[in-house]
């Protein structure tokens, strides 16, 4: 990191001024225990009274929220799946009236359905403050100007992100996504300090601002949160280099709340802290379903403590992580940063692959630009994964074979399986606004 970075660190770490943190995050974990305890007990009642997927749900399982006597008894209760909001498409879930419901976000999903959930206005304000509390740990401060490159609409990054930093005081520039070369005039023109969008999407912003000669270092931008899709540790360097910024990772998801589940601290960057005063969180091995030891890597489920219009009971969130102790706010568990889901890992002939343990490998790789796709194919009766990644711009081309040769072997050395690697001209591959979809599958379905 460079200098400018590391004294932006410094200054906004949250020891430079623990007056700013809310209450719950200057808890300490006992104190804290308590408030989720009653929140859960809470939660439970108010799912189980107003929602009939939940009461059948427990009746079935032989549970009832008088059974909740400590946290540790919240593992009695059943699961909640993404199939079991598809099955009470489009309201099922909601827990109030319809009156009370003050908004409605939806996850398109890839196939039939979409993920429907909504808000009270008193869900509205505690997914503002827990947007805020983000943004000021990442470094945001009240009075900055935010520059919000998430897509406004029925995804939640762009609205959610938009309410948390009005909360916390700074002017917004709700641009979204898209209109790249326009991204770039305003972050040019309006000298925003703080810019929130997906990783691969200012991937896409950066290169942009390369091509209209401005050097992306010399922008007013010092802080980026990114999140929405899974990022790694190389892709951080790669962005906090390009940019001459700190690069602070946000989690969260519609079926929960939205962004702001959980954040990592701009003087830590090890990590995301669970917002745990209004998420609860476990992890279990998604095969068995049991709940894990601290420390153990699993499945995340979530469990909302304050949410009304649509309270989320052991919410499978598909996200492989682990839980850890907290570190900048000691009193909330970290999970580490999510490097895949149970449902983008491709098992290629028996070996687990992840797209991130490739991002991994093309970033440290001499010559290769972090734009790369996953091609899914059959051979005969083999899966088959065709990686093809873009060269740098100033990439020569003799150079090219020996990336694709290395990435090739360190592939097969660290992940232990074959794939084909083809390094292509920059600017040939797909670029995201939003979410980006690395992989493509071509298999055909016999
Ligand atoms: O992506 C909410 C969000 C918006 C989070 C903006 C952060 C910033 P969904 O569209 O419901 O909600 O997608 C949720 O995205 O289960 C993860 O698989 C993935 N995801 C979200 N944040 C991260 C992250 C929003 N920081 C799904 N790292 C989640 C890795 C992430 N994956």
């Amino acid at each position: 990191m460079t200098a400018a970075a590391s004294e932006t660190t410094r200054r906004l770490g949250a020891a430079a001024d623990p007056s700013l943190l809310d209450p719950a995050e200057r808890m300490g974990a006992d104190e804290l225990r308590g408030v989720q305890l009653e929140r859960l007990q809470w939660s439970l009642r108010h799912a189980y009274d107003n929602v009939p997927h939940y009461r059948a749900a427990f009746d079935a399982a032989g549970v009832h929220p008088d059974d909740c006597r400590e946290l540790a008894d919240l593992a009695k209760f059943p699961t909640t799946s993404k199939l079991d909001l598809r099955d009470n498409y489009p309201f099922g879930m909601f827990a109030v009236p319809q009156d009370q419901v003050r908004r409605i976000h939806a996850s398109s999903g890839t196939t039939g359905r979409p993920t429907v959930v909504g808000y009270t206005e008193r869900d509205i304000d505690t997914w503002a403050g827990v947007m805020a509390r983000s943004i000021r740990a990442a470094g945001g401060r009240a009075g900055d100007k935010l520059h919000n490159a998430y897509g406004y609409g029925l995804f939640t990054g762009g609205l959610g992100a938009h309410y948390g930093a009005e909360k916390l005081g700074c002017t917004v520039i709700p641009i979204s996504g898209g209109m790249t070369p326009r991204q770039v005039q305003l972050i040019t023109d309006f000298a925003p300090r703080i810019i929130m969008v997906t990783p691969s999407y200012m991937l896409t912003v950066i290169d942009e601002m390369e091509k209209q000669g401005i050097d992306p270092r010399s922008t007013s931008l010092e802080i980026g949160i990114f999140g929405a899709e899974p990022w790694t540790e190389q892709m951080r360097q790669e962005m906090e280099e390009r940019l001459d910024i700190e690069a602070i990772d946000i989690y969260g998801l519609s079926e929960v709340m939205g962004p702001g589940v959980a954040q990592e601290c701009v003087e830590t960057k090890d990590g995301l802290h669970v917002w745990e005063d209004h998420f609860y969180p476990e992890i279990i091995d998604p095969v068995s379903g049991e709940v894990l030891p601290e420390g153990e890597k699993g499945e995340l489920v979530f469990t909302s403590l304050t949410k009304e219009a649509m309270p989320v009971i052991r919410y499978r969130t598909r996200d492989l992580t682990r839980l850890l102790p907290g570190t900048a706010r000691p009193g909330m568990r970290r999970m580490e940063k999510v490097t895949g889901r149970t449902d983008d890992m491709i098992i290629l002939r028996g070996v687990n692959v992840f797209p991130t343990q490739i991002e991994e490998i093309v970033l440290r790789t001499p010559g290769l630009s972090p734009h790369f796709a996953l091609e899914l194919t059959t051979r005969g009766r083999m899966d088959h994964l065709t990686v093809q990644i873009e060269a740098r711009p100033d990439c020569p081309s003799d150079r090219r074979d020996g990336a694709a040769r290395e990435v090739q072997k360190a592939v097969k050395d660290t992940v232990g399986t074959s794939v084909d690697v083809v390094v292509v001209d920059p600017e040939t591959l797909a670029r995201s606004v939003g979410k980006l979809q690395r992989l493509h599958d071509l298999r055909k379905r016999s």
